[in-house]
């Protein structure tokens, strides 16, 4: 059974994209320093899956450790998820974010290459786009200023993970453009475990839902949009494990020094309002919430176009708004007050 390395596997996408691997026939393989995940996710891969998930509870800037999974393990490839991920906090700590993120990558690649282990998959972020010109956003469509050193930390590991290529290092690479993740999976074993008071608009409102928030704050609803507030493309966390098997299986037969890059979105736009509608129609609740000023940094509207995966990876996405609602809530409803 082919061995596939998840770094930060323990993590809101790492577990779910676990599932999806066991399913299509993978072994994964989790390292994860739980900085930002809890080990119970790992009961709840075992209760999905029947069987436990390696792990190694540890960093992937520890190169002593890094070589000893390499050593342990034959790797027929790397998902690459593990890095911190508060915009906000990346204003606050830059140096912290600069040093993981983009640190651990340099590890990786210098590792993989030291085991001749060459399919890499990246997790990076339609952060990289900023305000797009135009509409749904393409792969092409030119990537802006970054508006934090999180978003920042993405653009610098595809220009490394490009420049890895054109220099030949012997990997084969694909790099997905996240939209915004959403959902859990259908067993309300795992999903997703924000820290603290939730920075992302489905977690606040299932915690709102719940009684644990006492209402969301709408960030905004002056904004050029249907109903003023912001649009983002919200994407069911296992549509997009499942973008990370197919590519996966798509590097198979890919010569080495290979490199490209997909939106990961569901390709349709939501507004923060539509959100809101839809979560109260699954849950039978009214939301709480008001209208306050505009979040700094917030961009106004992005979608992905998703023809590329499409046609290529032979992706598309089965869950629409209200399915990754359900779950979510579903899942929240499965958490401890
Ligand atoms: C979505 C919309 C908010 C909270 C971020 C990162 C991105 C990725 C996903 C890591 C926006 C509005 C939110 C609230 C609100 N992270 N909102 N009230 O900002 O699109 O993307 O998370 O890869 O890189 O930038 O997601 O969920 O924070 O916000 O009105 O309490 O919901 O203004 O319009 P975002 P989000």
């Amino acid at each position: 059974m082919e061995k596939i390395l998840i770094t930060g596997g323990a993590g809101y996408i790492g577990s779910h994209t676990a599932v999806a691997l066991v399913n299509a026939g993978y072994q994964p393989i989790i390292i994860d320093n739980f900085s930002n995940s809890d080990k119970s996710v790992l009961n709840g891969l075992r209760n999905i899956l029947g069987e436990e998930v390696p792990y190694y509870d540890g960093d992937c800037n520890d190169a002593d450790l890094m070589k000893k999974i390499f050593t342990e393990n034959a790797l027929t490839g790397v998902i690459h998820f593990a890095a911190y991920k508060a915009v906000g906090e990346s204003v606050a700590q830059p140096l912290k974010y600069y040093k993981n993120n983009v640190g651990s990558l340099l590890l990786l690649i210098e590792t993989m290459q030291s085991f001749g282990v060459k399919s890499l998959v990246f997790s990076s972020s339609c952060t990289v786009y900023g305000q797009p010109d135009q509409l749904p956003v393409r792969e092409d469509t030119p990537r802006k200023l970054a508006e934090s050193p999180y978003g920042n930390t993405k653009k610098i590991c595809e220009d490394i993970l490009s420049d890895v290529t054109r220099s030949k290092l012997g990997l084969k690479i694909i790099s997905l453009r996240y939209f915004n993740p959403i959902g859990a999976h259908e067993s309300a074993e795992i999903g997703e475990l924000p820290l603290g008071v939730p920075a992302n608009l489905v977690p606040f409102v299932t915690q709102t839902g719940a009684g644990i928030r006492k209402e969301l704050t709408v960030y905004g609803d002056d904004y050029a949009t249907p109903d003023g507030t912001c649009i983002r493309d919200y994407i069911h966390v296992m549509d997009l494990a499942d973008a990370h098997v197919k590519s996966i299986e798509y590097l198979k037969d890919k010569p080495v020094d290979f490199f490209d890059l997909f939106n990961v979105g569901r390709g349709k736009g939501n507004t923060v309002m539509e959100v809101i509608k839809s979560f109260e129609k699954v849950s039978g609740k009214s939301l709480n919430y008001k209208i306050g000023a505009r979040r700094p940094g917030d961009v106004e509207k992005v979608w992905a176009d998703t023809t590329k995966i499409s046609e290529k990876l032979k992706w598309n996405p089965q869950y629409n708004l209200e399915d990754a609602l359900r779950d979510s809530w579903r899942w929240q409803l499965s958490l401890p007050l």
